[in-house]
């Protein structure tokens, strides 16, 4: 039982909610566009290091001819994303040692995980398990727009309670997260050295604005509280690493401050008074043959 990543690193939440409006049916002909998969035959795909399976979810509306497996090493993601969805085949396992024979699959894809996993695995995995003519997407994150309303903005207690916990926070190197980060002419590079060919790259961008007039009301909603969502996860996380140093009594003071925040941007939106904060995610996307 491996449940590492999302009791210390990222919650259920986090990464379900707002990967699900970034993968949603509204973006879909950007992504397929840049993926440019053969869709017309039934095709097999893997994606490794599904989190809690919004990501495999989107695939599965994207590609109705796909058979699709996903696998990731948390025992939590996988039990929440069987629970949602079980036209998808969810599997517990190490992306470093895959558990499929040589020529499986198609087409592999990850979103946010070759960072975590050291490269010449992450991909000489993949190529194994790759059919000759197979295709490999990565999808990175890179540096999007972040601009916050004003009534979510930190305040001084929440300021501290911050600083405390940076000062004495060693999760990333403890939970070896992002151990491995590359650079936009890195990636690629890496998915040549380690037998991939045909290689390119491309990037989607995913505007997140509620006061946006083409979000529905229903949708702004999503937006907002997808934020608040992360804000509530990353102050629980900090319960988990380092109970030493935080109460539970500090931990439910910030979370009901960020709750209180969060109420009164759903409250400006219902008003109409807008704020114009943004999310615009930038994803890389590298794509390679074998
Ligand atoms: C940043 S999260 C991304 C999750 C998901 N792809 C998404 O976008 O929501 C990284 C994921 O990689 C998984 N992971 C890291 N190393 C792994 C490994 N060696 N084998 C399988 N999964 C791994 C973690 O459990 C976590 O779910």
């Amino acid at each position: 039982m491996n449940t590492i990543w999302s009791k210390y690193v990222q919650g259920i939440n986090t990464l379900y909610f707002t990967r699900k409006l970034r993968f949603d049916d509204m973006f879909a002909a950007q992504y397929k566009a840049l993926f440019a998969l053969d869709e017309k035959k039934p095709f097999k795909m893997l994606e490794i290091g599904c989190g809690p399976g919004a990501l495999a979810e989107a695939l599965h509306r994207y590609y109705p001819n796909a058979a699709i497996t996903a696998i990731d090493r948390d025992s939590e993601f996988i039990r929440f994303a069987k629970s949602r969805e079980t036209n998808i085949d969810f599997i517990e396992g190490d992306a470093t040692a895959l558990p499929f024979p040589d020529h499986s699959f198609d087409v592999t894809i990850s979103n946010t995980v070759s960072e975590h996993i050291e490269p010449s695995r992450f991909y000489g995995e993949q190529l194994r398990v790759l059919k000759p003519g197979g295709i490999c997407l990565v999808l990175s994150a890179r540096r999007g727009i972040h601009v916050t309303a004003d009534c979510l903005a930190s305040s001084e207690h929440e300021k501290l309670f911050w600083d405390k916990v940076n000062a004495v926070d060693d999760s990333m190197k403890r939970f070896s997260v992002c151990q491995y980060p590359m650079s936009e002419s890195e990636l690629p590079l890496a998915m040549e050295k380690y037998g991939f060919h045909n290689v390119r790259t491309s990037y989607a961008t995913i505007d997140l604005t509620p006061d946006h007039p083409k979000y529905s009301p229903e949708t702004a909603h999503n937006i907002i509280n997808a934020n608040r969502l992360c804000a509530l996860d990353s102050i629980e996380s900090v319960l988990h690493t380092l109970p030493e140093h935080v109460s539970p009594e500090e931990i439910a003071e910030m979370k009901r401050l960020t709750n209180a925040k969060y109420d009164a941007r759903i409250t400006q939106y219902d008003r109409g008074e807008k704020q114009w904060d943004t999310n615009v995610s930038v994803t890389m996307i590298v794509r390679g043959e074998k």
